[in-house]
């Protein structure tokens, strides 16, 4: 397995100066599942938009693929790291619009974006075949959402509470959808606040808190052997309160 991201020693501050992640280090290897938890507000969704570029960090290095990213460019880099948020972000228009947004334009013919390019063939075929649909509904526009990320075929897809809004069954499909994307070599880091999840799904997971990751492991070490006395609290505190899903 080669290294994908490399984060290192990253700082990011609120407006205020305030740190809110305090020196954060860790590699992604290329196939890994990996699902992130910890305290509301202890930075997930922040570590998620620097490693997309979203945002830039006040000190320390993010590299992809061993080039710093400070060296890339910004918009090739995200076709290579999809993101998804929680909410369903559907932009106007048909779901056929949302679907050729961002995508690599034909060189020479910007018009012609990808009419013609498939998407993936691990999508399931719902989405292809419900493209023409123009009001969609949860699952089905997370998925949308989803494919739209997927369109540009990311190395590495960052997942942020994408089911958090869902019934069970879709959370299920999103779920199913997602193990296939990574059976098939796409590299998933995965935001759940939904903690029996990120036990089922993930191959590692990273507890973040207090600026930094306290802990990482595999699921079962992290969620029933917790090293961290943080890790131990917030999942004695949390367990209680998820939904079954
Ligand atoms: N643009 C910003 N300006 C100032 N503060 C911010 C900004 N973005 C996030 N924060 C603060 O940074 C901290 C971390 O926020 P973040 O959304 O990354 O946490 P989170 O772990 O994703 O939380 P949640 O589990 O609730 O989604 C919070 O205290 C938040 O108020
Ligand atoms: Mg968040």
């Amino acid at each position: 397995m080669e290294k994908l991201i490399t984060i290192e020693n990253i700082v990011k501050k609120d407006s205020l100066g305030q740190p809110i992640l305090n020196g954060i280090s860790a590699k992604v290897m290329e196939g890994e599942f990996i699902t992130i938890i910890g305290p509301s507000g202890s930075g997930k969704s922040t570590f998620l938009s620097l490693i997309n570029r979203m945002t830039e960090p006040d000190s320390g290095l993010l590299r992809f693929k061993g080039t710093p990213y400070v060296e890339m460019d910004v918009l090739k880099l995200r076709r290579k790291i999809g993101m998804v948020f929680q909410l369903p972000t559907m932009l106007p228009g048909t779901v056929r619009d949302n679907l050729l947004i961002g995508l690599s334009p034909v060189p020479g013919n910007p018009e012609q974006c990808r009419n013609r390019r498939p998407i993936r063939p691990d999508c399931p075929p719902k989405i292809n075949k419900r493209t023409g649909c123009p009001f969609p509904f949860g699952g089905q526009k997370q998925r949308i959402s989803l494919a739209r990320s997927l369109a540009n075929r990311p190395e590495i897809l960052l997942l942020d509470e994408v089911t958090a809004s869902l019934d069970p069954t879709s959370t299920e499909e999103i779920e199913e959808l997602i193990q296939r994307l990574h059976q098939n070599g796409t590299t998933i880091l995965w935001v759940s606040h939904n903690l029996k999840q990120a036990k089922k799904v993930g191959e590692y997971t990273w507890v973040i808190a207090g600026g930094k990751i306290v802990e990482q492991g595999h699921p079962n070490e992290v969620f029933v052997n917790p090293k961290h006395v943080i890790t131990q609290e917030f999942i004695a505190t949390s367990f209680g309160k998820e939904p079954v899903t």
